[in-house]
């Protein structure tokens, strides 16, 4: 049973911090890590680029059908390309980040992404991280984690995490995560919202250590390891 592998789910509003720790997460059980949220910015990075906007449902369809979406691991960053283009250099931008809510908000998206999602998860061994994980992408994740911590701190984290490299400050970074928190929890499909059988973590005072070893932990004692 000790070698068991199995998926873990991280889920929680915007910048609680889930990606730093779910890679770490990843490695220490020498598992794979899936960033989502990167999955939904590659997504949105495109169609601003190519000038479709949400609304627009035709086009947006028809593009992302024939989208060829590949997600490369990597110990640092994983790599999203978009037919063939790196889309990883610009996901993080302000423009990307203030609309990405609106384009995950659409069902042909939505459906597309977490298809592609399910299938990388097949495997096992999968260290996930998103908004719909636990709920709607990998219900039978063995580990479910909702991750949590205030506006303010959250507004915090990306600020120190942003100020060296784009103009910003941390009231319009609280105030963006606010909405962003009620564009997520509001949608129409796969909202963000706590599976019932997840483990609740509020991490507002606890440091990046803390948080992986209790996640490890509970995957440990899920596996029956030590
Ligand atoms: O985690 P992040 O900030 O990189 O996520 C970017 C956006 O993508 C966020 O507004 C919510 C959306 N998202 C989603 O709807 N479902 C996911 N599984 C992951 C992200």
């Amino acid at each position: 049973h000790t070698l068991d592998r199995i998926n873990v789910a991280i889920d929680g509003p915007a910048g609680a911090g889930k990606s730093t720790v779910a890679r770490m997460v990843a490695q220490k059980l020498s598992y794979i890590y899936v960033d989502t949220g990167a999955m939904y910015r590659a997504v949105t990075w495109y169609l601003i680029r190519k000038g479709i906007k949400p609304e627009d449902h035709d086009n947006v369809l028809q593009t992302v059908r024939n989208m060829v979406i590949e997600l490369i691991p990597g110990q640092e960053v994983q790599r999203v390309l978009i037919n063939g283009e790196d889309a990883t250099p610009h996901i993080r931008s302000l423009q990307v980040s203030g609309l990405v809510s609106q384009y995950a908000g659409i069902e042909s998206i939505r459906t597309r992404l977490s298809h592609l999602q399910r299938e990388m998860a097949l495997v096992k061994g999968v260290v996930m991280d998103g908004r719909d994980i636990g709920t709607t992408v990998l219900p039978d994740a063995e580990v479910k984690i909702f991750m949590t911590a205030s506006v303010e701190e959250r507004a915090l984290r990306r600020y120190k995490e942003l100020k060296d490299k784009e103009q910003v400050s941390l009231e319009q970074l609280e105030n963006d995560i606010a909405q962003r928190d009620h564009l997520d929890q509001n949608r129409k499909i796969s909202p963000l919202r706590r599976a019932e059988d997840s483990i609740l973590l509020d991490t507002t005072s606890m440091d990046i250590a803390q948080v992986v070893e209790t996640i490890v932990s509970h995957c440990r004692s899920y596996v029956g390891g030590e």
